[in-house]
């Protein structure tokens, strides 16, 4: 199982600046990576900027994700995007149920469920992110809310033949705000996870086809913490992928010895 160092670029840069960060990014970690095949580098720009990216990044070590879709394939379904367009444009990954889409647009674990089942039948790796609030962590409801997410969110999911899953931590009260969960914690939570997924899946599944990475203010500095854990298995980073030196860098680091 490779280590995953996936970068979501969220709504903040335009078509040609998406462009031009994949450029970037492409040619910094080409370099490397043909002597690094334990480190998967994803970058999910906008649906606008997919297309361009995609052709950017063809050809090179650097996956290409999209940051949520539809569970349709088709049809009436204003503003929505399929699976089946996504892999068109060269996704392989696709993010789903992040912290944002839940708080702002009312995204729940039933429509995370969905956009799973339609992305893996178009044979892309979802990366279902979970992760509490501070007001449920403080309630005391940290982990109650992680199983819930994750056995909801997962429901009816079965992994076969190539098939791949990420499940991204992501507590919210970490995401943009500099305060990262620190790596034990993160190490409790993902064998909370893990342990969830055993109880889902069957072993050798969880093990093979199952990943569970860190996310929610990652950067150049902390990542080596996180990954020096054994069961932290890669990491979902926001603003500190959008300068490719440092998405760079912490691919690298995912390729130290220890990994
Ligand atoms: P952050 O975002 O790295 O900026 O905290 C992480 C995410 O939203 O996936």
């Amino acid at each position: 199982m490779p280590s995953y160092i996936v970068g979501n670029w969220k709504m903040q840069l335009s078509d040609q600046d998406s462009s031009a960060l994949a450029k970037e990014v492409a040619r910094l970690w080409s370099a490397q990576a043909a002597s690094r095949p334990q480190v998967r580098a994803v970058v999910c720009p906008s649906h606008l900027a997919l297309r361009a990216v995609g052709e950017v990044l063809r050809g090179t070590n650097v996956a290409l994700g999209a940051q949520d879709c539809f569970w349709e394939e088709k049809g009436a379904f204003t503003g929505e995007v399929s699976p089946k367009a996504l892999k068109e444009l060269g996704c392989e990954y696709c993010i789903v149920g992040h912290s944002e889409r839940r708080q702002y647009l009312g995204e729940t674990d039933e429509m995370a469920n969905r956009k799973i089942l339609a992305l893996l039948k178009q044979g892309l790796t979802p990366i279902l992110c979970v992760g509490e609030t501070r007001e449920e962590r403080d309630a005391g409801r940290r982990d109650a809310v992680v199983i819930g997410q994750v056995r909801a969110a997962l429901k009816d999911v079965a992994l076969v033949g190539t098939q791949r899953l990420i499940v991204a931590y992501e507590p919210r009260w970490a995401i943009g705000t500099g305060m990262p969960c620190s790596p034990d914690d993160a190490a409790s939570m993902h064998q909370l996870i893990n342990d969830t997924l055993a109880e889902m899946f069957a072993p050798d599944v969880a093990e093979r086809q199952i990943a569970v990475v860190y996310g929610g203010s990652v950067d150049p500095k902390n990542i080596a913490s996180y990954l020096a854990v054994p069961i932290i298995q890669g990491a979902l980073i926001g603003g500190a992928s959008l300068k490719a030196p440092d998405f760079a860098a912490m691919c690298e680091a995912a390729s130290e010895p220890a990994k």
